[in-house]
């Protein structure tokens, strides 16, 4: 076996690794943050690194010989979805607990005052798992495939929720023997990532979860550095594709305990639906992708540092804030509604998602015309442009949540109109503007007065059950009261959703 030396770089992290083994496998053995959005199939084109001052694709370079790796760094500068109403801390450290937000694409943790329920510092961090797939789908494809896979992303995940808490106790000058308890909630497959159970059946029909209740660990039995005798409890799922931050959501919104019709909508990797018609709860997950993520967007990424948030015509031209006022290199999730909305209001674009005749377009704006790889393109800054398979991704992202919530809606028998509120959480959700979403669809047509936005459910929900035991039975009956639609077996769900690829 011959082995080769590949550093990567910034960082001078080095590793040894078997030739014909990929620069993505050595990463992933060096501990290295490459984001493989395909999972390493060599689909995505996501896993881009620089190596002898040329781009290459990390999933497909093979190591034949020793190598230097430059790799784009992750910052954790992103609008990572935390409580930004954290209590002060002024007297002696009293009992605290830790909710933990287990999301595909980000991880948050916050530190909890138990007593008075209150959080006091948060902290959240990219996914590490990312380079082993975007989605979930990609990581169950791993864990099937490979014989330790499971283990390297229980190992994985675990490493970044004890790093989180290593950030928070450095913080708040305590030791982790001060954190007694630990509450996390997760999509499904999240969930048994982190308490290391067997993903196999999340991978196929009828995919059941293996974990289909909430566990209580202790937190020693994860490998998790916090008082060891203390509990770690996972919220309970409510399917396959429906996990504990969906039922976090639940909790967090009262759906159960309020007489109104309402839709609870969780825009994240994949989008997540709870309606209630008042009495009963129905739950759907559609496979929006990571388009609203600014994930397999050209020049999308996620709410950070330079990335447009927001887009408005302002006096006939763009006008464009940039998350952290620098010069933008990028755009995110709420920007790019806020764009398709601009483009439909001028006739940029028709409601099929094509780009209209130029010489339809507003004068002004009928130079930001340009070609990229060939293909027709608008341009939003310098070389920053949104081309015409753009707004296909987008589109079908938010036909996949328009169809979802249209089906729950039929399944329920009610009528948009009728709906007395509508939910938004999700990191996503938090920075979108009612009226963009509104205009592109990704929303129903409803009074935004009805909208609220509740920022991240699941840390919300996690931090409920961390503090109080009756919120615990409270979710453990509302898992066994939501009712899971599977929306591929339903009729509705395919004509709902090729309606929905016509934006308003
Ligand atoms: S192309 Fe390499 S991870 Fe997708």
């Amino acid at each position: 076996m011959t082995l080769h030396k590949v550093i990567f770089n910034p960082g001078k992290i080095e590793v040894e690794i078997e030739s014909g083994k990929t620069v993505l496998d050595a990463a992933r053995l060096a501990n290295v943050r490459i984001i493989a959005p395909c999972g390493g199939h060599g689909t995505c084109k996501g896993c881009k690194v620089s190596i002898d001052n040329k781009t290459e694709f990390a999933c497909k370079y093979i190591v034949e010989r020793d190598l230097e790796v430059l790799v784009e760094e992750l910052t954790n500068d992103s609008k990572i979805l935390i409580n930004e109403h954290l209590h002060v801390v002024t007297s002696s450290i009293g009992k605290l607990g830790l909710a933990i937000d287990l999301g595909t694409t980000t991880v948050v943790a916050e530190l909890v005052d138990i007593d008075s329920g209150l959080p006091i510092a948060a902290a959240g961090i990219h996914n590490p798992q990312a380079t082993f797939g975007a989605d979930v789908i990609s990581r169950i494809s791993y864990c099937t495939s490979h014989k330790d896979g499971l283990e390297k992303l229980h190992k994985t995940i675990i490493n970044c929720v004890n790093d989180l808490i290593a950030e928070l106790c450095k913080r708040q000058n305590i030791t982790i023997m001060h954190i007694k308890s630990i509450a996390a909630a997760g999509n499904t497959t999240m969930q048994h990532l982190f308490l290391g159970e067997d993903v196999e059946s999340l991978g196929q029909n009828p995919f059941e979860p293996k974990i289909k209740n909430s566990v209580t660990v202790k937190a020693a039995d994860l490998g998790i550095n916090i008082w060891p005798q203390g509990d770690v409890y996972v919220n309970s799922p409510i399917a396959g594709h429906v996990g504990g931050d969906t039922l976090a959501v639940a909790l967090v919104t009262k759906l159960a305990e309020k007489n109104e019709k309402a839709l609870a909508i969780d825009i994240g990797t994949n989008g997540e639906i709870l309606l209630s018609d008042g009495k009963e709860i129905f739950a759907c997950s559609t496979a929006a992708g990571p388009a609203l993520e600014g994930a397999k967007i050209t020049f999308g990424s996620s709410g950070c540092m330079g990335a447009i948030e927001n887009v408005k015509f302002q006096g006939g031209n763009l006008e464009l804030k940039v998350i952290g006022d620098v010069q933008a290199k990028s755009i995110c999730g709420s920007g790019l509604i806020d764009l398709l909305a601009c483009l439909l209001d001028a006739g940029i674009m028709t409601n099929t998602g094509k780009f209209a005749k130029v010489e339809n377009w507003p004068e002004i704006l009928q130079h930001r015309n340009c070609k990229y790889d060939n293909h027709q393109a608008f341009n939003i800054f310098k070389n920053i442009v949104f081309t015409q398979k753009d707004i296909r991704e987008a589109q079908l992202a938010i036909a996949a949540i328009k169809a979802g919530f249209t089906t729950l809606c039929k399944q329920a028998s009610i009528d948009i109109a009728q709906l007395d509120k509508i939910y938004v959480a999700g990191a996503f959700g938090n920075y979108i503007d009612p009226k963009s979403a509104i205009r592109s669809g990704l929303l129903p047509k409803i009074d935004i007065n009805k909208i609220e936005f509740i920022g991240n459910g699941s840390l919300n929900g996690a931090r409920a059950v961390l503090v109080n035991p009756q919120e615990r039975i409270k979710a453990e009956m509302l898992a066994d009261k939501i009712k899971y639609v599977e929306l591929a077996s339903d009729m509705n769900f395919m004509t709902a959703y090729s309606e929905g690829m016509f934006f308003p």
